[in-house]
């Protein structure tokens, strides 16, 4: 086996996208995740070193959704080896970033890389949601999906899994506030309804329709108007504190749409330009220290490409 190692990058994603709970998602430029991986003869994973997560994430490699992904995956090869796995957090923990999808894509990423791709991407995903599940109670592949694929993913179906990539158009950008406190995706998830009424479904439909054929079509105010979530949002604003404020500010400084991202508290915002997104991130970043808190921004455009070797 040797000391055969690689370096990974992968990225944080924004998903829900408004309408599209658990179906929706697209890639981020920035934050992105780092996992180093090193085959070890030793036949077992161990994670060696974790930094940049303030000493929260686990060492134990049952908890840690990087090793759960990677543990699934080698499974599945009935693998004689073992890997030695370094973690290094970029993305927020708790942000709304997809900071576990990240690490988890990343590890399985790196390992199919290391073997020369042994499984494709469809199977990849799979150990990824495995991770992914540990992190978050859940099994979700709005984040998973696009920082695996990269660009915009739309999960058609899980039972079977159907995911779908769409191009994003090329003028698309994005702006993001990340408030620094944390908001647990398993805890965001206990106060969602269990059951919606008719007249709401309806209109996500419509919502999520729109912003499909908005996305495909280049068109920005069909974008805009179809970034609307009458489900989730409203509930989850209120874990966000100045979330009315905030979002007004983006809207005032040209977003086209804004909404949480995943169960947040980051906020994303599309926009038609870079320049936009710069000030709309810049006025969001204003509405949050409005409210106590500080807060990281990030602009970028719809990653197409996924994780990296480093
Ligand atoms: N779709 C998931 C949720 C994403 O909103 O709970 C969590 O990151």
């Amino acid at each position: 086996m040797g000391n055969k190692s690689i370096k990974i990058s992968a990225p944080g994603s924004v998903s829900n996208v408004g309408p599209g709970f658990d179906i929706m998602g697209f890639a981020l430029d920035s934050p992105v995740d780092e996992v180093v991986l090193r085959l070890n003869s030793k036949g077992k994973v161990v994670i060696t070193k974790i930094t940049g997560d303030g000493g929260k994430i686990p060492y134990d490699v049952k908890k840690n959704t990087a090793t759960v992904a990677l543990i699934s995956m080698m499974k599945k090869l009935n693998a004689g080896f073992g890997v030695d796995v370094e973690v290094r957090k970029k993305i927020g923990l708790g942000s709304g970033l997809g900071s576990s999808a990240a690490s988890a894509v990343a590890s399985v990423y790196g390992l199919n890389e290391l073997l020369d791709q042994p499984f494709t991407k469809d199977e990849l995903i799979e150990f990824a949601m495995d991770g992914e599940a540990v992190a978050s109670g859940s099994y979700h592949a709005d984040n998973v999906a696009p920082c695996l694929y990269g660009g915009f993913i739309i999960i058609k179906s899980y039972n079977p899994l159907d995911i779908i990539r769409i191009k994003a158009p090329s003028d698309l950008w994005c702006a993001v506030v990340h408030p620094q406190f944390e908001i647990k995706t398993s805890e965001a998830r206990k106060i969602l309804p269990k059951e919606i009424s008719l007249k709401k479904a309806i209109s996500q439909w419509g919502n999520v329709a729109g912003l499909v054929a908005g996305l495909t079509t280049s068109n920005y105010k069909l974008i805009g108007r179809s970034i609307k979530d009458e489900i989730i949002e409203p509930v989850r604003a209120k874990l966000i504190k100045g979330y009315d404020q905030i979002k007004n500010s983006a809207m005032e400084n040209g977003a086209l749409g804004c909404s949480i991202s995943g169960s947040g508290p980051s906020i994303f915002a599309l926009c038609d330009s870079q320049i936009t997104a710069v000030k709309v991130a810049r006025s969001m970043r204003t509405a949050v220290t409005k409210t106590g808190h500080h807060s990281k921004i990030y602009v970028s455009q719809v990653n197409e490409v996924g994780p990296r070797i480093i």
